[in-house]
């Protein structure tokens, strides 16, 4: 039988990549461009069935390179978890929530495991790539899939490799973006990184998996705690009469040691509003309380209830009482230009605003409908926007013309920036 090692570099090993969201799904594509056979397994039939019609649902995996994928029968998709059984590589890109706790929530990496665990084979490379708390790895996935009676390093490979890709992020893309792997064993983090290698430009590979995962965690609580000071700093400017966007501009000519982070609404998406929650809780086990993480989340988690007081104080300021007040959010996405509304500043922006005005509506243009409600993006017209008492931008998706907008609301509260050429008395910013 052909060795592992030998199948990744002909490019004959069968990838498989377990959960076709917005990470499994352009980790297929990139399989399957760089000449490997791929197998997506998601529990989602609708996915799992779109995927085989050669039809892509995500931003990032474009829609002819999945057509062509599937066309050439280099990419298919299912449920039917018998099939990784033919997976010389499997992948675990599946969710890591966080509950309404903020507590970790790894069922969706846990059940995952069993299903692989009842199938192992030996020569098989299972790689997590899922964000998760160090010692997942090793102390979650391993003895699950140890169960099984195979050995780790002798008989299958277990490595944690994170995805850093950055939806939307047209310069630097799943191909550019270096990785880095962590295996349990030497002959692990060999082999992933053997694997990505031949796909990607950048491997780094490093001691451990539990490094791999505290990277991760590092990277994201890194940009949060960043978000969590230019949100407190935007307050204090706010009250000094100080622009916080012209002092970040001024603060990023500095060539060396400053990187710019901007205020907002607060923070969303499946990244940086959990993944610190991940590590916050598991440094409780070591008696450790992280306390930047603590202090970030409680900067950021009042975002949403300044910018509502933001709305109700200009409304006021216009002589529109808010309890009467018809009030146009743009953007609900978690940021611009990605149609992921998942735990978006915007949507607790609308929910606390709808207790304090008498209605509240949204436009996105990737966002049709928001989940679990019956909200509907309503479109966008000038006698809209002449119509409603304030416009509120929550996030600043390229192609608004934020000009048009101007122009045509009576006011305009804006929380990212995106008027920042335009000098109207009806604009007013967060954090000025
Ligand atoms: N979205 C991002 O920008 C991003 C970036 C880096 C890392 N991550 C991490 O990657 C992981 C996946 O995130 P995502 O954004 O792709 O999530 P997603 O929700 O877009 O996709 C996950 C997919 O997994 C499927 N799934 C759930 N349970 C399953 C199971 N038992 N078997 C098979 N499929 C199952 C779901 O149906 C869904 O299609 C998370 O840990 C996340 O933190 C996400």
């Amino acid at each position: 039988m052909e060795m592992l090692e030998q199948k990744i570099k002909n490019k004959t090993a069968e990838i498989g990549v377990i959960g076709l969201g917005y990470v499994g799904l352009p980790l297929c594509l990139q399989f399957t461009k760089k000449g490997f056979d791929v197998l997506g397994i998601d529990i989602k039939k609708e996915r799992v069935k779109l995927v085989n019609q050669g039809k892509s649902y995500i931003e990032d995996a474009d829609q002819q390179g999945i057509k062509e994928a599937v066309e050439s029968g280099k990419l298919s998709a299912t449920w039917d978890y018998d099939k990784i059984q033919e997976c010389d590589v499997i992948q675990i890109c599946v969710p890591t929530p966080v509950n309404v706790n903020k507590e970790p929530n790894t069922i969706y990496i846990t059940d995952t495991t069993r299903e692989i665990s009842k199938r192992l084979r030996k020569e098989q490379l299972i790689i997590l790539k899922s964000t998760t708390f160090p010692e997942t790895t090793e102390k979650v996935i391993l003895p699950i899939l140890e169960k099984s009676g195979f050995k780790v390093g002798k008989d299958f490979y277990l490595a944690f490799s994170p995805e850093r890709i950055d939806p939307g992020n047209k310069e630097y893309t799943i191909e550019n973006t270096p990785v880095i792997v962590g295996g349990v064993t030497k002959k692990c983090t060999h082999l992933a990184k053997l694997l990505y290698i031949s796909v990607m430009q950048r491997v780094i590979a490093v001691s451990s998996s539990g490094i791999a995962e505290m990277t991760k965690l590092l990277e994201n609580t890194f940009r949060n705690v960043n978000i969590a000071l230019v949100n407190e700093l935007a307050l204090l400017c706010e009250r000094m009469k100080i622009d916080i966007w012209e002092v970040i501009d001024a603060a990023s000519t500095k060539p060396f040691g400053f990187m710019p982070f901007y205020p907002g609404p607060g923070v969303g998406g499946h990244c940086i509003s959990i993944d610190p929650y991940y590590l916050s809780w598991k440094a409780r086990e070591y008696d450790f309380h992280t306390s930047f993480i603590e202090l970030s989340a409680k900067v950021n988690e009042n975002m949403p209830y300044f910018v509502v007081d933001k709305v109700i104080q200009a409304l006021s300021e216009n002589n529109v009482c808010p309890s009467g007040a018809r009030v146009l959010i743009l953007g609900v996405a978690f940021k611009r230009d990605v149609n992921d509304q998942r735990d978006s500043p915007a949507l607790k922006v609308m929910g606390i605003l709808k207790q304090r005005v008498k209605e509240v509506i949204y436009n996105d243009p990737y966002i049709d409908k928001i989940k679990g409600t019956r909200e509907r993006s309503i479109s966008l017209t000038e006698s809209l926007l002449k119509k409603v008492d304030c416009v509120l931008i929550t996030t600043d998706h390229r192609v608004y013309d934020y000009n048009w907008i101007v122009r045509n609301a009576k006011l305009v509260v804006d929380t990212r920036n995106a008027t920042k050429w335009i000098k109207k008395k009806n604009v007013v910013r967060i954090g000025c």
